[in-house]
């Protein structure tokens, strides 16, 4: 069975979807192989819509089409770098990227692996399916990646286990809840 963090391609089959983001207006083309091949998830929506202030160097972990990093460079004087494991995703990110006139940094990474430099943030979608382990590396070493102060930034669904994550973040990170919305939440981990 083919996922969308796979690089085993089904057949593409793009299409362009409008999306308004809090009075933003983007296209975004996506395709089977991608996560949320039908559009924004809502879950991505409900993080970008309630996170604010961004500046700095951003990191967008697992941009899939491109979705956050673009919102973020799209409403802010942030340097934004998009990485994903994903080949398809990283081409549509970029084709995304020019669609709505962003100058963003796009490249694969296994998780922090491409990574050399540390962010004021690192915004998050992250992947569920890939189990615990992999999403504990993810939300964990992403300390390493955050300058002093810096912010990691991610939406979970308490089906994706957001309370025992956030137990767990609350040994390495000051944890915040932003906000809850129909069993998703929206995240702060501040390094200290
Ligand atoms: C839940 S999706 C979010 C995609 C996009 N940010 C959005 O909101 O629509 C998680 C993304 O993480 C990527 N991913 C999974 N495992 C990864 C890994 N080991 N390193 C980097 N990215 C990974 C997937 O390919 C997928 O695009």
């Amino acid at each position: 069975m083919s996922h969308y963090f796979t690089n085993d391609y089904v057949k593409s089959e793009e299409k362009t979807v409008k999306v308004i983001i809090k009075n933003i207006h983007l296209k975004f083309i996506v395709d089977n192989g991608v996560f949320s091949k039908k559009g924004l998830d809502f879950g991505t929506r409900t993080l970008l819509e309630n996170i604010q202030d961004i500046k700095g160097d951003v990191l967008d972990f697992g941009c899939g089409y491109g979705p956050i990093g673009i919102f973020i460079k799209k409403t802010s004087s942030s340097n934004v770098d998009m990485i994903d494991i994903n080949d398809r995703a990283i081409s549509l990110a970029k084709k995304n990227a020019k669609l709505n006139k962003v100058d963003v940094n796009i490249f694969k990474s296994n998780i922090y692996e491409n990574i050399d430099k540390k962010y004021d943030y690192i915004i998050t979608n992250p992947p569920i399916r890939v189990g615990k382990k992999i999403l504990y590396e993810i939300l964990f070493k992403a300390k390493e990646y955050l300058k002093e102060n810096g912010k990691l930034l991610f939406v979970i669904n308490k089906n994706g286990g957001a309370k025992s994550v956030l137990k767990d973040l609350e040994k390495e990170y000051e944890v915040d809840v932003i906000t809850k919305n129909k069993g998703f939440y929206i995240i702060c981990a501040k390094k200290h």
